[in-house]
């Protein structure tokens, strides 16, 4: 049946030199994906390329800062040029956090260097690679927003603001797009265990914050992340298109005042 087909593609990843992207990257080519490995950090791309072909997948590792067009673009020719086709499957993952501030504390480039990484990264990827899409008349769209894109969260502001923006994009581009066989979807993680989600200087202390918080006292493991993105781009994830899931441990679901009575 069409909405069970397998689509077998090329795939792009962005951030994919650790954490969540990496991998998402390593299930998407163990899907038999041949997975453009993005990241601003290129040896570590170059690692997890490293890993997906030991374990028999295809990998190509370039270095892309997917805030800035001309990066975008030529990393895209380049994957284009190495498998003769477009990419079909695009997991908008890269993003930084920032530091912890007060809205009258974020400066203009702080400003531009979260929101050019967590969104405007998606505006590039998205009208470079729609168009043939459209023409192959399929494609799959992850974007990695965050609890953060549907709750607001003090001094993270930037943070919020570029994932609230994130998962308006990606609603848009479902509805856009979806009549020519191409979803977009959104994953809206809570605590993981990553770089970006544990700070190094206030790991002791925000992982004490996290565990209190979280219905099953614990953060996500990066590849519980993948898993559902691999979902949405696999063969059951066709008629799902312009939704955004809370994969959080049940974090956002309850306003916990009532906790210690
Ligand atoms: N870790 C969490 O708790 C958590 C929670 C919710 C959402 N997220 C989201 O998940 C995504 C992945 O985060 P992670 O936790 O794996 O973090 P991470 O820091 O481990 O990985 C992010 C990757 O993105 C890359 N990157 C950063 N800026 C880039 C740029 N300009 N161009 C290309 N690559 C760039 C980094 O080099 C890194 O490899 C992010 O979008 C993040 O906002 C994470």
């Amino acid at each position: 049946m069409e909405q069970h087909r397998e689509r077998i593609t090329t795939a792009i990843v962005t951030g994919a030199g650790r954490g969540i992207g990496a991998a998402t990257a390593k299930r998407l080519a163990a899907a038999g994906h041949r997975v453009g490995v993005f990241d601003i950090r290129e040896e570590e791309a170059q690692q997890v390329a490293a890993a997906i072909a030991a374990a028999g997948g295809q990998a190509l590792a370039l270095r892309c800062d997917v805030g800035r067009r001309d990066e975008v673009e030529r990393a895209i020719a380049e994957v284009e040029r190495q498998w003769g086709e477009p990419p079909l499957v695009l997991v908008n993952n890269a993003g930084v956090g920032g530091p912890f501030h007060r809205v009258d504390e974020v400066s203009d480039e702080e400003w531009d260097w979260i929101v050019n990484t967590n969104l405007r990264s998606v505006f590039l990827f998205a009208r470079r690679l729609l168009p043939s899409m459209k023409e192959r008349g399929f494609g799959r769209i992850v974007n990695i927003a965050s609890i953060q894109g549907l709750l607001g969260s003090a001094h993270s502001s930037t943070y919020v603001a570029s994932k609230h923006g994130m998962i308006g994009y990606t609603k848009t581009i479902a509805a856009e797009w979806g009549p020519y066989g191409i979803t977009c979807n959104a994953i809206c993680p809570g605590y993981v265990d990553t770089a970006l989600g544990v700070q190094p200087d206030a790991i002791a202390d925000y992982m004490r914050r996290v565990m209190a918080k979280s219905p099953v006292k614990r953060i996500a493991l990066p590849d519980e992340i993948a898993a559902l993105a691999e979902h949405l781009i696999g063969p059951h994830g066709g008629y799902i298109n312009g939704a955004s899931y809370t994969i959080d441990g049940g974090i956002s679901a309850h306003v916990g005042i009532t906790d210690d009575l």
